[in-house]
């Protein structure tokens, strides 16, 4: 069996703290765990004294290989082009995208020191999966430098039309950059087509079947892999989860209420103010839920380095304060909102004990709070989840109230009607949902990839034979890792 190679900005090394939020930390941590390999990126960390190490761990079948960020790259490669310029762009929110070609500059140069830092680690069988935004210029930088192994590339978030694109001017050579894997994979078929659209229109791609584009003398593929979850091991660590001290405090707190929660980070694509403003119509036009059901918004802080995230806490403080003065009693709080995460196990309990499981992001990859929500409820009791149309998981949980987050009448008459759903609509809409999850894994998604990967890069005439042998002079350092994992992690 070949080696995987992951590749990703943030990695995902256990015991260190707190290892940070993201759907994608769900789904490689599972298929790493199952699959073994090696995984490269960033540490995590921020050193204004770079040493030019990477840092390797050994954990069982799994590798570890670290580099940390200076600070420039931090500001201008993470914050800059990744979150405040790509980010925004890809999930079609131009008005909050900022653009500065220095940044644009630091974000190759960081591809291109992370290509240097991976190329010594490299064996010619590897298989290369380079994930997300972050690294979209790294399949023609492994290429530039003489490797011929199977490169895949999976996108996490959203690909949007090509017209909102082209507002990056690094557009057309980004695009090109990722038609140097093999294999491109996407959330849903509508990435895949935008990719599409936009291969042909920015970088005169040819597509030569619905999943087969060529470019530059070569083929490429695109594929559509939805991230998954582990679901049944979700589903016991929330009902194990549901009658532990956390959970039953705050079930003690809601005094009968039915609880309405959100799960987020804290990211302007997760309409968070448009939420508050459902709940706030609901209380509006339905004066009986008045006392009657708390919303619990648990909206994690993160990328804080970033001016539209800072905004966004402060809007949402507003927003959450000014419904409580005006909607709240002395002895009710119509919204609890609480910018911090929490552990993974106390969330799932969270999420079983919630009539109403909410997910209403303007637009997302695919959502595993959605999938999550799902897993965490009691066959026999069901919760309803209401999602957003906008949001990939959509495709799979069509038994969900599906709503469009702009409109808060629409997001108020959802809430309502999950409220007064009847016990057998819950439970079917719930198997339903159950049924599209249950038996898919990070580890089958993972296979899957891989197994289209190996077959693309048949079909795929290689740049050169050999892997030339590249000195970086980057000394490798090795460490045991003690072995525990887990901690909350948010789409
Ligand atoms: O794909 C986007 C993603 O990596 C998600 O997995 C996660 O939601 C988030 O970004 C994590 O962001 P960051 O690494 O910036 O904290």
């Amino acid at each position: 069996m070949n080696r995987i190679v992951i590749v990703s900005n943030r990695v995902q090394v256990p015991a260190e703290g707190a290892a940070k939020a993201g759907g994608l930390a769900v789904a490689l941590d599972g298929l790493m765990t199952q699959r073994g390999g090696l995984w490269f990126g960033w540490s995590g960390t921020v050193s204004d004294d770079v040493r030019r190490t990477v840092a390797c761990k050994t954990l069982g079948a799994m590798q570890f290989a670290t580099i940390d960020l200076t600070r420039e790259e931090h500001e201008r490669y993470y914050s800059g082009f990744s979150n405040a310029t790509l980010w925004p762009l890809l999930h079609s929110m131009p008005d909050l995208m900022s653009f500065d070609r220095r940044n644009a500059v630091v974000y190759r140069q960081t591809n291109e020191r992370m290509v240097a830092a991976l190329l010594p680690l490299l064996r010619p069988t590897d298989l290369i999966w380079v994930h997300d935004y972050h690294l979209m210029a790294m399949p023609a930088l492994l290429r530039a430098r003489g490797v011929v192994a199977p490169i895949g590339f999976f996108l996490h978030v959203p690909f949007p039309a090509p017209d909102m694109l082209a507002s990056v001017p690094e557009a057309g050579s980004l695009i090109k950059d990722l038609l140097s894997a093999d294999l491109l994979g996407f959330q849903t078929a509508n990435d895949m087509e935008n990719f599409a659209a936009a291969a042909d229109r920015l970088a005169g791609a040819a597509r030569l079947s619905p999943s087969v584009l060529q470019w530059a003398g070569r083929r490429v593929r695109l594929g559509v892999f939805p991230v998954e979850i582990e679901a049944r091991e979700f589903a016991a660590t929330a009902a194990c989860s549901w009658r532990s001290g956390p959970t039953e405090r705050l079930r003690r707190s809601l005094a009968g209420q039915h609880l309405v929660l959100g799960i987020d980070r804290l990211d302007p694509t997760k309409g968070l103010i448009q939420r508050i403003a459902g709940f706030r119509r609901l209380l509006e036009t339905r004066p009986d839920w008045r006392r009657r059901v708390t919303l619990l918004q648990i909206a994690a802080e993160s990328r804080t380095d970033v001016t539209a995230y800072r905004d966004l806490r402060l809007a949402l403080d507003a927003e959450a304060g000014a419904m409580n003065s005006e909607w709240g009693e002395p002895d009710w709080t119509p919204a609890r909102v609480i910018a911090r995460g929490g552990a993974r196990v106390t969330l799932a309990g969270y999420m079983r004990e919630a009539r109403v499981g909410l997910v209403t992001p303007l637009r997302d990859g695919m959502n595993l709070v959605a999938k999550e929500y799902v897993a965490a409820q009691d066959p026999q009791d069901p919760g309803v989840l209401v999602l957003s149309t906008f949001a990939g998981a959509a495709g799979q949980l069509r038994s969900a109230l599906l709503v469009n987050p702009h409109d808060p009448d629409e997001l108020a008459d959802a809430m309502d009607r999950a409220l007064t759903m009847g016990l057998s609509e819950r439970q079917e809409r719930w198997r339903a949902a159950w049924a599209a999850i249950e038996n898919a894994t990070p580890a089958l998604w993972g296979r899957n990839f891989l197994q289209a990967l190996v077959r693309a890069s048949f079909t795929a005439p290689r740049v050169a034979q050999d892997v030339p042998v590249i000195r970086t002079g980057l000394p490798v350092v090795a460490a045991a890792v003690p072995q525990e994992r887990g901690a909350a992690r948010l789409n």
